[in-house]
């Protein structure tokens, strides 16, 4: 197996993206409370008495998927003010085989509609197309989560179909469009995400 990425920060012109640390749990918790109402529609993992001890579960759980070389989650802060949790982005394997990974991603309600999401998404993308080296990535999307699509728009990716029934949210199936971007796309965008500030520190 790959040896797992190195645990450092990845930056974009306005954001920086860390990997978790214990010490993250309490900016993410207040992140969560304040943008519960938008994640709880979308995401299965959210709910309203989402507290500390989920907070400390998940960063516990990430550390460990990140040693492991299974998946990598990044908490999102300003590059100007540390410690302020802005959402969180996450790349994923989903077959080593086939070099093939997913990403997701979720943004701070109070801060949603200023760039962040796509920002965070292909900083997060270069991860996984430069240091992953995958061949294929992709993003399921819940139907009607239109500033999702967006974001896949702007990315460059393109959706090639529905998955009925996908993921249960509060106790619904949710239909998602299946969205992927391949390699010599994100390449033949690089120059345009370096443009908007969006990709950094290329190695
Ligand atoms: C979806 C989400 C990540 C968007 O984050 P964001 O930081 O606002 O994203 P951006 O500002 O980079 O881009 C959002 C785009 O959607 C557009 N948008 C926002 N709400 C919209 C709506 N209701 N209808 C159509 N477009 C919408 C914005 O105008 C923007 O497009 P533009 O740049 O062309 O103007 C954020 O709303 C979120 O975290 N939602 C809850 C969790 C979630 O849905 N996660 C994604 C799961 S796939």
């Amino acid at each position: 197996m790959a040896r797992p990425l190195t645990p450092r920060d990845r930056t974009t012109r306005r954001l920086v993206l860390h990997p978790f640390r214990r010490r993250d749990a309490e900016p993410l918790v207040a992140a969560v409370h304040d943008s519960i109402e938008d994640l709880a529609r979308w995401l299965p993992w959210a709910h309203q008495g989402y507290g500390r001890s989920d907070a400390i579960r998940f960063i516990r759980d990430s550390t460990a998927a990140w040693t492991e070389g299974r998946a990598y989650d990044f908490a999102i802060e300003p590059a100007t003010r540390p410690k302020s949790h802005l959402g969180n982005v996450s790349v994923w394997h989903t077959s080593r085989r086939e070099q093939a990974g997913e990403i997701g991603y979720w943004i701070r309600s109070t801060l949603t509609g200023t760039g962040i999401g796509t920002e965070a998404a292909a900083r997060v993308m270069q991860v996984a197309f430069e240091e992953l080296e995958l061949h294929r990535v992709t993003l399921r999307i819940a139907t009607g989560n239109t500033a999702s699509e967006r974001i896949a728009e702007k990315l460059g990716f393109v959706r090639e179909g529905l998955l009925r029934k996908e993921v249960l949210v509060a106790g619904h199936w949710l239909d998602h469009s299946l969205w992927a971007i391949l390699d010599e796309e994100f390449r033949a965008n690089c120059s345009r995400y370096a443009a908007e500030g969006w990709i950094g520190d290329r190695r």
